[in-house]
């Protein structure tokens, strides 16, 4: 593994430190690096009106846009088991980097999948499905 997949899981596995999880108690870290370098760190923010929790993915990604990002190259997700990011995650991130480099991890650093987002959203609705609407 290449120093910075490492150190993207390590940024990742740091973020799921402070995760909020009184509800699932199933901690989550993400980071994403974007074209420039920079990586934001994301963890789980739950709620008791459970559907407004917030993923890992999510919160990484919002941070990034809101700091001005657009371009992204991979995205480093840990979970306890490796577990996969949710369809509402993988089409957010579809929106800006169908071809973003997602590699899902466990906290000891073992990872499970090393692959292209547009293979975990086949055939995703993005920008470029919207028919032009204004003339
Ligand atoms: N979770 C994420 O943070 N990312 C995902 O893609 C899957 C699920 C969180 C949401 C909730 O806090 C907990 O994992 C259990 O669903």
């Amino acid at each position: 593994m290449d120093d910075s997949t490492r150190t993207l899981i390590g940024t990742a596995t740091d973020a799921a430190r402070n995760a909020y999880i009184p509800y699932s108690h199933y901690p989550v870290g993400a980071a994403l690096r974007a074209k420039d370098g920079t990586v934001y760190g994301g963890c789980n923010v739950e709620n008791a009106a459970y559907p407004t929790t917030i993923c890992a993915e999510r919160v990484a990604l919002v941070k990034a846009v809101s700091e001005g990002q657009r371009v992204f190259e991979a995205i480093a997700i840990v979970t306890p088991n490796g577990g996969a990011p949710c369809g509402t995650c993988r089409q957010m991130l579809y929106e800006f980097a169908p071809n973003l480099r997602v590699i899902l991890a466990k906290p000891d650093g073992t990872v499970v999948y090393d692959g292209v987002l547009s293979d975990l959203l086949p055939r995703g609705f993005g920008p470029e499905s919207l028919p032009d609407v204004i003339p």
